[in-house]
């Protein structure tokens, strides 16, 4: 486990750092949203609360001349020389302060005064379309204005009475006005502070992730390294036994035998090593690129004649579909390598009778390459999966296929330091189908 977790790939370590960077800015967003939302409606309260106490006073002003529009009908511009404010402060009979509503209201407001039966009597003030007095609505929003209705009650022998209504109405125009400035405010203020956040962002991933990028190219240099010095003593080990393999005359079977499981041991760590320092170098793009024109159906006719031996043992059967002219700029040992793994892999899996197709499409400035089989497939849970190292379905482990899990890590390597990418598709007990893309020279 530790070892797949250490033998993380640099493609692996990128996408966890944007990964990372994502879920901050992500959670920088929710946060600068939710935080927005509640600026807009606290504003929005405060100006309608504002709206209201300011419609208010005005509506009781004019609730004073009730009286004298229902029982004169009087345009209510007359009645200024009424309750024409008097030079001390006003307190009227019923002891309020009584200021005229003329001397509070706005050019923006118009005030209506209706009788009981909530039939309109007269108004004064700018012009809206007119709307019918509503029953139990104290205050509302119209297209235009913003209305705010008081019952105005009169007292007959200890009872209250409704005299009437007064109704103040506002047009919005200013409050949509300060509500566009500070949706405005609110949306610079918004991305200037993601910008920066994201800027921050992109800063405290690089220092939470330092110590990983060391401590990761710390284990890349200690596994070239190591697989360095371990290839010369493997070298002569294999040197040694394949000697003794050639002249087993005066050895007993058993001993025979020893000698056959270390040759094989020996190859495996053999096959380890040079992965291993394979993956690390690509993935440090080590790799000296003596790129050079290759064609793709030069490399996959020789190695279906490689394998068509191993897969007749199977009774498989291959079949291709190749395009000649098709190149690609590549280094010829890696290309080869990449289409070996994934016959190797198509050959290990398919049972024997099956049948695996190779075939060339062009697609865009690319050429897709398809690997075929009608194995034992892959299930779906796993297919995010196949591409990491060590990584082995369960059931390979058991039926004895040996393999160490790497051949496609590898082989994805090698497509991407190709610029190019292994897809795969497979159902479980029907087949695989793995596609490499690669762009044409
Ligand atoms: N064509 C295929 N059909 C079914 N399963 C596959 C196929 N190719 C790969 N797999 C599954 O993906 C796993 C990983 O493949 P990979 O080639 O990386 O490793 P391996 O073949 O097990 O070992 P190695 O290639 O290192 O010898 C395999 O163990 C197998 O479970
Ligand atoms: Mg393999």
């Amino acid at each position: 486990m530790l070892a797949k977790q250490s033998i993380a790939s640099k493609h692996q370590y990128s996408r966890l750092r944007w990964r990372l960077l994502l879920s901050y800015l992500a959670v920088m967003l929710a946060t600068f949203g939710i935080s927005g939302l509640a600026i807009y409606g606290l504003f929005l309260k405060s100006l309608y609360h504002e709206m209201d106490e300011r419609l208010g006073g005005l509506a009781d002003g004019a609730a004073h001349n009730l009286v004298d529009v229902q029982k004169r009908s009087i345009d209510p511009t007359q009645i200024v020389t009424k309750t024409e404010p008097l030079p001390t402060i006003p307190i009227d009979s019923d002891g309020d302060l009584d200021i005229s509503w003329q001397s509070m209201k706005l050019p923006r407001q118009r005030i209506e005064w209706f009788d009981e039966h909530r039939q309109f009597l007269t108004a004064s003030g700018r012009n809206f379309d007119f709307v019918p007095l509503q029953p139990d609505l104290v205050s509302a929003h119209h297209p235009q204005f913003y209305s705010l209705t008081r019952t105005v009650f009169k007292n007959i022998n200890g009872k209250k009475i409704v005299q009437g209504y007064v109704r103040v109405n506002e047009s919005v125009e200013v409050l949509e006005a300060e509500l566009s400035d500070l949706r405005w405010i609110l949306g610079l203020g918004g991305l200037v502070g993601l910008g920066l956040t994201g800027l921050g962002g992109i800063w405290l991933t690089q220092q939470s992730l330092q110590p990983i990028q060391n401590n990761l190219d710390q284990l890349q240099q200690f596994t070239v390294d190591a697989s360095h010095e371990l290839r010369s003593p493997l070298t002569a080990v294999k040197i040694s036994v394949d000697v003794l393999r050639s002249n087993t005359a005066g050895l007993l079977p058993a001993d025979r035998h020893r000698l056959e499981v270390i040759s094989k041991g020996i190859e495996q760590i053999r096959y380890l090593v040079e992965d291993l320092l394979l993956l690390t170098r690509m993935d440090g793009q080590l790799i000296a690129h003596e790129w050079r024109l290759i064609a793709v159906d030069e490399v996959l006719e020789d190695l279906l004649d490689l394998l068509a031996s191993q897969a007749q043992e199977k009774q498989i059967t291959l079949k291709s579909n190749l395009m000649s002219y098709i190149n690609v700029n590549g280094d010829n040992t890696q290309l080869p390598r990449l289409f070996r793994n994934l016959l190797d892999n198509a050959l290990k899996y398919t049972p024997d009778g099956g049948t695996i197709t190779v075939t060339m499409q062009r697609a865009k400035g690319a050429v897709n390459v398809s690997i075929i089989d009608t194995g034992m497939g892959i299930a779906g849970a796993n297919l995010p999966r196949v591409f990491d190292r060590f990584w082995r379905a369960d059931v390979e482990r058991t039926s004895g296929r040996s393999g160490l899990g790497l051949g496609l890590a590898i082989a994805q390597s090698i497509a991407r330091s190709h610029q190019g990418e292994i897809t795969v598709d497979s159902q479980l007990n029907q087949g695989s189908c793995f596609q490499v893309k690669l762009p044409l020279a």
